[in-house]
């Protein structure tokens, strides 16, 4: 089976074509606890607007699409914008600095990047990533050498210089993210029903997060295994819970009698660098990991705000909960409330504790965006990744500290969190979720703060918020003072149900919003919004919008997920399922937009994923000329008997990886160029 190496044999399992097409189920089952197969837990009013009075509204309001008109439920460019015109602009170039050749979506099992790009892998599930770290072997996985090699399904990546403050040009860290485990793929034999304790336990160890130094040689960047600042962070890591919720008697467990001290982080999925060079890292679908819900009397106020958060009514589909009493709801009833914040880290220092800062609010947190604002203080966007959940902000009551990192220990943890109300006309608010004004009252379950954060949801549902199509990642673009909102998809969104903000039934290919604070002011309590994308394929669906750029020139996408915005302001997008039912059946992307020009709204398509991956996350180096990108989940839909992909070993263990892209043709280095 396995050579001494650990190296699997490539002759003991073929290959059976490139199929794929099973991968969402996998994907539903790990990623989030099949949370689609349930009703979406948002039960909220519903606005009684069709398509076609949104989109005439938005645009008679916006002016966007001169001579447009909507048609039935699909969008049309107008004439002015299309044909021959706007050919013979996007040949003249439009200024934009995005120069590579759109490459076109692909099924194949390899990576591919624009022409005269490269790629390479450069870090894999089960690297060694310290001097005492044993080799990847699957066949002898434990949870002990797990927690010293790279963990499992990578999305978070952050590029960060080293040192702190340096132009990054030679040295860095990369901070990755590891969301969750697919054990069906990890391990030979898995028995879903019963898994073993060791399985288990690899799985605690491959969650949470990597911090990793990188070096680069010529133009090419590798990994430094056993450098000073690598560091690992797994599901049972010891963390402070820190800010007004901390210490509440919901966060009090049989194992910490203070409510503020919690072993490890569960299911991070994205993440965001602070101006300050730290990493808020954010706990999404921790819901799916705790069982038996249902085993708590109707009478205990915790189980309305459990089924709120959809935590599962009986077993979990991890079945951690057979050796860890703490993922057992009916023996732990509080110990979810300490999952599904965002975590503070500071990469460049190994010893310093993790801080999961409740001022942030808590929910199913997808990413962070931190912006400074005029006056210091910061505004923090943030997105709840669920069918008809919000978009948040918090904005804190102290300034950062841009020259002295170590003054913004305590910054987040005192401020005001907000929730977005959109309404029709292009305008928006940030609500305030403060105790005791409106309705976060102790009549509704609000005590005191601490209910506030810790009931989040319900929070903005007493609120008025809006139902959002899906929040993933929030992105500030410093040139254009905008921010960039992906909303990945909502099939559930019935006509009824369309508002201006989330315009399609059935929103399969998802959105991206853009929004732009007053003044372009993080702490500003007022914004404006349009749509900047509805993404779908140009060639067969209608109601695609790209910014108001002809849609016969560009990419098609779906699902949007992650974002990064280079020095430029070009918008780079990371996609999540556009393999799936009723999607493009093509593997998932990193495509680029521009945001302003001509070319603003014309997508490209810079690298392809591999079959039942996800393209999850990435980041560009500081001087742009490096892009990281996570490959998630590679092979998910298949088995190790009967894998779907063979990335990136050519061996039927996929393993899920960060790949890095740069340029080898003549000219600009710069990503895109
Ligand atoms: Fe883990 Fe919302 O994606
Ligand atoms: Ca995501
Ligand atoms: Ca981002």
């Amino acid at each position: 089976m396995a050579h001494d190496d650990g190296v699997i044999s490539l002759d003991v399992w073929q290959v059976d074509g490139c199929a794929a097409f099973g991968a969402r189920e996998q994907t539903c089952r790990w990623k989030c606890g099949s949370q689609c197969a349930h009703e979406a837990p948002n039960e909220g009013a519903v606005e009684n607007d069709t398509f076609r009075d949104v989109v005439e509204r938005f645009i008679s309001r916006r002016g966007l699409l001169r001579g447009a008109a909507a048609v039935g439920v699909g969008l049309v460019v107008s004439r002015e914008l299309s044909g021959g015109a706007a050919s013979a602009r996007a040949a003249q170039g439009g200024g934009s600095t995005l120069t590579f050749q759109s490459i076109p979506l692909d099924t194949t099992d390899r990576i591919t990047v624009a022409p005269g790009y490269t790629s390479k892998v450069l870090l894999r599930w089960g690297d060694p990533l310290f001097m005492d770290s044993p080799p990847f072997n699957p066949f002898t996985q434990s949870a002990e050498a797990q927690s010293r090699q790279f963990g499992y399904n990578c999305d978070f990546v952050g590029f960060y210089p080293n040192p702190a403050g340096s132009d990054g040009k030679a040295r860095a860290l990369l901070v990755v993210n590891h969301e969750y485990t697919n054990p069906e793929i990890m391990f030979f034999g898995y028995d879903a029903k019963s898994p073993t304790r060791v399985q288990v336990d690899v799985e605690l160890a491959a969650h949470g997060i990597a911090v990793v130094e990188i070096e680069r040689r010529d133009r090419e960047w590798f990994v430094l295994a056993g450098a000073p600042l690598n560091r690992r962070l797994t599901a049972e890591s010891e963390m402070l819970l820190t800010g007004p919720a901390a210490g509440a008697d919901w966060l009090k467990t049989s194992a910490d009698a203070t409510g503020t001290i919690v072993r490890g982080m569960l299911n991070n999925c994205s993440a965001g660098k602070t101006p300050w060079g730290t990493v808020l890292t954010c706990e999404e679908n921790f819901n799916q990991y705790f069982a038996n819900r249902g085993q708590l009397p109707d009478s205990d106020p915790r189980k309305a705000v459990h089924t709120r958060y959809g935590l599962p009514a009986e077993a979990s589909e991890r079945k951690w909960e057979n050796f860890h009493d703490r993922f057992d709801i009916s023996k732990e009833p509080n110990e979810p409330f300490r999952f599904g914040w965002v975590v503070e880290i500071d990469p460049y220092d190994p010893s310093s504790i993790p801080r999961k800062r409740t001022a942030l609010g808590r929910f199913k947190h997808e990413a962070t965006a931190t912006v400074v604002g005029p006056d210091g203080r910061v505004g923090v966007y943030m997105g709840d990744d669920e069918r008809f959940d919000f978009i948040y902000k918090f904005v804190s009551n102290g300034q950062a500290d841009l020259v002295n990192r170590a003054a913004n220990r305590d910054l987040l943890d005192s401020g005001t969190l907000y929730v977005a109300k959109f309404n029709d006309d292009g305008s928006g608010a940030w609500l305030p979720l403060i105790q005791g004004q409106g309705p976060l009252t102790a009549a509704n379950g609000f005590a005191n703060q601490a209910d506030v954060l810790i009931k989040t949801r319900l929070a903005g549902t007493q609120m008025g918020a809006t139902r959002m199509d899906r929040p993933e990642d929030i992105d500030y673009n410093p040139v254009n003072g905008k921010v960039y909102i992906a909303l990945t998809n909502n099939t559930q969104r019935t006509d009824a149900q369309v508002d201006a903000p989330n315009p399609r039934a059935n929103n399969r290919n998802g959105h991206i919003i853009e929004l732009t604070d007053a003044n372009s002011d993080p702490t500003a309590t007022a914004f404006a919004w349009e749509i900047f994308m509805l993404c779908g394929d140009p060639a067969k669906d209608a109601d695609v919008y790209f910014a108001g750029y002809p849609k016969e020139l560009v990419s098609a996408i779906s699902s949007p997920d992650n974002l990064v915005v280079d020095k430029s302001g070009n918008l780079w997008i990371f996609t999540d399922g556009q393999i799936g039912s009723g999607t493009l059946r093509m593997n998932d992307s990193v495509h680029v937009v521009p945001t302003a020009g001509p070319e603003r709204g014309r997508l490209m398509t810079f690298l392809n994923g591999v079959p039942g991956g996800e393209v999850a996350s990435g980041d560009l180096s500081d001087d742009d000329e490096a892009l990281f990108v996570s490959i998630q989940h590679p092979g998910e839909g298949g088995t190790l008997e009967k894998p779907v992909s063979r990335w990136p070993d050519n061996s039927s263990l996929p393993r899920p990886s960060v790949v890095v892209a740069w340029k080898t043709a003549e000219g600009s280095k710069v990503i895109g160029s």
